[in-house]
């Protein structure tokens, strides 16, 4: 029998992780992936450069979404969606993250019975003011099976009340991808050339979060707080378009930032790995810091991946808060710990483990 999973991306995180799962699906014989992008990210540069550059299959489906409001965003998508679902009939439908793609496809599957399998599930920030608080939850709750990244994710689910039989703690799919395209970020980027660094002369950042976006006052601080290393380092900041508007908007000055536009994952993964230490207020990025041995500073007040802090891999700074030292302070004084916690987020073989669970779940 063959197994039709319809998997639902729209966001570059999504694309990134969808590589690793799409190429172990690719390699076991029953299964069959339809992509349907809900083209929630549309640029060249953050959508299509994934694709040819981590050899993504290419989406059977494009919805071409581009509505700003949340709630229209998502409607849109799921009724897309449900159309494609419908027509299709898949055995399963496969969702990632925390996004507006991600809660659209769980809603829609669930209103058609079709099973929804969530990877990167049991995640909290326990602020819902997050926009992707709220996703991660009620995708949570309609899924059918949920695939933890961390132990905490897992006791995070059990607290919940989710059946222990729908939960699997498989590892992070992006330390997959980490191993996988490090090395082939290795080879073939050239992006240090391009823009003339030296190792460990620079510092990685990147801002996209709404929290910090859409509220000047954060905005700009984190702006002025990031302009104040550029005495001592190049900062490197490849900027995402919601960012990018709004300093605009606010016609905030960026100082001697070195700004670039948003980068393919191979020149990323290349920047962070010869990067003095990376700041930053994305999910991913966090983990990809220690994935290659780099400290991080996280914009914001509260981090799902809370080990990396716990650990000490990680320290949190708080935009606005004016109890926490400067940024200037955290640089000069961070230290990488002595220990490293190898286990954290599994082994390297997730998307391998999560394909065996779709496929035992059929069986
Ligand atoms: C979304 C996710 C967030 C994730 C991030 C990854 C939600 C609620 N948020 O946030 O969880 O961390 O993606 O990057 O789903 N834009 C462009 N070109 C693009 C994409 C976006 O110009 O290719 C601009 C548009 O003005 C758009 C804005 O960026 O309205 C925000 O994009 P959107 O996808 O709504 O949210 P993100 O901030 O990217
Ligand atoms: N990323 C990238 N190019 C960039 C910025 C980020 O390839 O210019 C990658 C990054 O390495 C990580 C993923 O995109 O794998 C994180 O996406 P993002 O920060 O947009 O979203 P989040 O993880 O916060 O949801």
């Amino acid at each position: 029998m063959t197994i039709n999973i319809t998997t639902i991306i729209g966001a570059r995180p999504q694309f990134i992780k969808a590589a690793m799962i799409s190429r172990s699906f690719s390699n076991t014989s029953n299964i069959s992936e339809h992509i349907v992008h809900t083209g929630q990210h549309y640029d060249d540069n953050m959508s299509a450069v994934f694709f040819d550059e981590l050899n993504i299959p290419k989406p059977g489906t494009n919805l071409n979404v581009r509505a700003t409001n949340h709630g229209e965003q998502t409607a849109s998508m799921l009724t897309g969606i449900e159309k494609h679902l419908l027509a299709h009939r898949p055995s399963g439908v496969l969702v990632y993250g925390d996004t507006n793609s991600t809660l659209a496809g769980a809603l829609a599957a669930s209103k058609l019975k079709i099973p929804i399998f969530h990877v990167e599930a049991g995640l909290r920030s326990y602020n819902r003011q997050m926009p992707e608080e709220i996703n991660r939850i009620l995708t949570d709750h309609a899924s059918d099976i949920l695939f933890a990244p961390t132990r905490n994710a897992l006791e995070q689910l059990s607290n919940e009340g989710i059946p222990a039989d729908r939960v699997h703690f498989c590892g992070d799919v992006m330390f997959d991808a980490a191993k996988y395209y490090g090395s082939i970020a290795r080879s073939k980027s050239n992006i240090r050339a391009q823009l003339t660094l030296e190792d460990g002369s620079y510092i990685l950042a990147t801002v996209h979060r709404a929290e910090n976006v859409d509220n000047p006052q954060r905005l700009s601080r984190i702006i002025n707080e990031l302009r104040s290393l550029t005495n001592n380092y190049k900062i490197i900041l490849p900027l995402h378009p919601r960012t990018k508007n709004k300093i605009n908007e606010l016609e905030l000055d960026l100082g001697d930032i070195t700004v670039i536009s948003p980068l393919g994952f191979l020149d990323m993964v290349c920047l962070e790995m010869n990067s003095q230490l990376i700041i930053t207020d994305s999910g991913g990025v966090q983990k990809e810091a220690f994935f290659h041995n780099k400290y991080c500073v996280t914009l914001r007040t509260e981090t799902e991946w809370t080990e990396l802090v716990e650990c000490g891999w990680n320290t949190l700074f708080p935009p606005l808060n004016s109890n926490t030292a400067s940024l200037r302070e955290i640089v000069n004084n961070f230290q990488i710990p002595k220990q490293r916690e190898n286990d954290l987020y599994g082994d390297g073989d997730t998307s391998s483990i999560i394909t065996s669970h779709i496929s035992n779940y059929f069986s």
